[in-house]
């Protein structure tokens, strides 16, 4: 066996925010199960979080050559870091941890055999192509929104962006390849619906997306059995692509393998895990509780709240909600009053919870549905668990895996554009009732493909032993 020191240095670089955090540091003990040494750049504020909160620490103690360094995210320390405000740190990264960044590579020692970087964190790409050192990017979203975050250049020359004032969002859209038949302008990530092709966010994920297709490889959480036909489009521009997802349930597979669990470890949460949750769900009948989570990042506006709590309270099918504290509505003025109706109803069907075990949640043999915000990690962990959907997109990638969850793989409903009370009630009984079969049945194949993908010759093991071999030759060629 190859002695640790030998082995290939890997240094790993996230997106400081908790669903890049959370795969990356999936993708991390995966490399270091395949005895590699690991070197986990962490911002500061985010490692902070992870050491008070999880036990990271003790768990990464196990690989011998794992490290985590950190690095400032260039932001103060009372910066929401939340909502519309997540935008401030692709500035501040550029501006202040770009140089930090750089100089660090100079001095860490062993220096790094290969950096897999964060995709849609350029900086890591510019800096490791300056210094010459192997670049592997990881993109957390699907193949899907990747292609077509590539084919912005194309809606901007085929004149299908910028969006027209009178343009009909349901017309389908004709310039990103292979997707012409469902994708419509409705559907299209949050910030390519602007009026001015020359926006810096529209802009900026056109370029760096680009910049992922010239790099040694490109990594993706996802696998070949539920995005293949767009994964064969992005082959055309770049070949290398290794799809190893689902990662929570790869790294699962992969720690059985070492007779090891996931159930004693805590999740890899910036917050606190509520698993009072879990035991509320224990009480519950099979099949019959609905998920509710808006995700990590987004924030919503009391009346849209509002909207969600009494269309699930009306539908009434029991619901576990979680409701993060800067979405909860406050007491202290007489229209943030919650309604006794909807505080009633929800001590008789509903639990409420700042954050839960999310994959034990989905995994819980109660969770018959989820509605979910359409992130990727959330959408992945869903498909996995077989749970069918219901979709309520905020912002970014999440328009388009609604979109696909939907119309392509038919695990669920697209809500997206919506947020109407009697609408919510009507497509919780879908959910729950009248549509539950068809969609169930997909969902339940889609979960027997995930699981198939990560475990020994599946698509998604084979390629991950492929990228550990890749990196082993690219320090034999150095
Ligand atoms: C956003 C994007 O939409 C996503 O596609 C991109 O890859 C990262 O940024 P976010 O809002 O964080 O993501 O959503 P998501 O990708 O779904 O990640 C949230 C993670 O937090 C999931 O892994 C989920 O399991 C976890 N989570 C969420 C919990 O553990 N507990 C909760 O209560 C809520």
């Amino acid at each position: 066996m190859e002695a640790v020191h030998q082995s290939p240095h890997v240094l790993i670089f996230p997106f400081p925010a908790q669903g890049h955090v959370n795969s990356m540091l999936k993708l991390a003990e995966l490399l270091a199960l395949a005895s590699l040494r690991v070197t986990f750049l962490n911002s500061e504020y985010n490692h902070e979080s992870l050491v008070r909160r999880t036990d990271i620490l003790s768990r990464f103690a196990q690989y011998p050559g794992f490290k985590f360094e950190t690095i400032p995210d260039g932001l103060s320390q009372d910066h929401p870091r939340v909502g519309a405000a997540m935008r401030d740190m692709f500035g501040s990264l550029e501006l202040i941890t770009k140089p930090i960044f750089k100089q660090m590579l100079f001095e860490i020692n062993p220096p790094p055999d290969c950096i897999i970087g964060d995709g849609i964190l350029g900086l890591t790409i510019d800096v490791a192509n300056e210094l010459g050192i192997p670049i592997i990017p990881f993109r957390t979203t699907s193949a899907g929104c990747i292609w077509v975050f590539s084919s912005i250049f194309d809606m901007i020359q085929a004149g299908e962006l910028p969006i027209k004032g009178n343009q009909d969002m349901d017309c389908l859209i004709t310039s990103v390849a292979g997707m012409e038949t469902f994708l419509r302008f409705r559907d299209l990530p949050s910030f390519c619906k602007v009026s001015d092709v020359k926006d810096p966010l529209l802009q900026l994920m056109a370029r760096e997306t680009s910049k992922n297709f010239k790099a040694n490889g490109l990594i993706l959480n996802t696998f070949e059995e539920l995005e293949g036909a767009t994964l064969s489009q992005m082959r055309t521009k770049c070949p290398k692509i290794y799809t190893i997802g689902p990662l929570h349930e790869h790294l699962k597979a992969r720690l059985a393998d070492t007779n090891q669990t996931m159930s004693d470890r805590s999740s890899n949460s910036f917050r606190e895990d509520d698993r009072s949750c879990i035991s509320w769900l224990d009480k519950q009948p099979k099949g019959s509780v609905v998920y509710v989570s808006f995700g990590s990042i987004a924030v919503l506006p009391r009346e849209k709240l509002m909207e969600f709590w009494f269309g699930l309270v009306h539908s009434g099918k029991r619901f576990l909600w979680v409701l993060r504290p800067e979405n909860v509505p406050r007491n202290d003025g007489e229209c943030d009053v919650v309604p006794t109706e909807l505080v009633e109803g929800t001590k008789e069907r509903g639990y409420i919870v700042d954050w839960a075990p999310q994959e034990d949640v989905l995994a819980h043999g109660a969770i018959g549905g989820f509605l979910t915000h359409s992130g990727w990690n959330s959408t992945l962990e869903s498909v996995t668990a077989g749970v069918p959907m219901i979709c309520w997109p905020c912002f970014a990638d999440q328009q388009l895996n609604s979109r696909f969850v939907e119309e392509v793989w038919k695990l669920g409903l697209d809500m997206k554009d919506v947020c109407d009370r009697r609408v919510m009630e009507q497509m919780v009984n879908d959910l729950m009732v009248a549509k539950r079969e068809e969609i169930l049945k997909s969902a339940t194949e889609f979960a027997k493909l995930a699981k198939g993908s990560v475990n020994a010759g599946g698509s998604s093991n084979c390629n991950f032993d492929c990228l550990i071999e890749d990196i082993r030759m690219m320090i034999k060629n150095c």
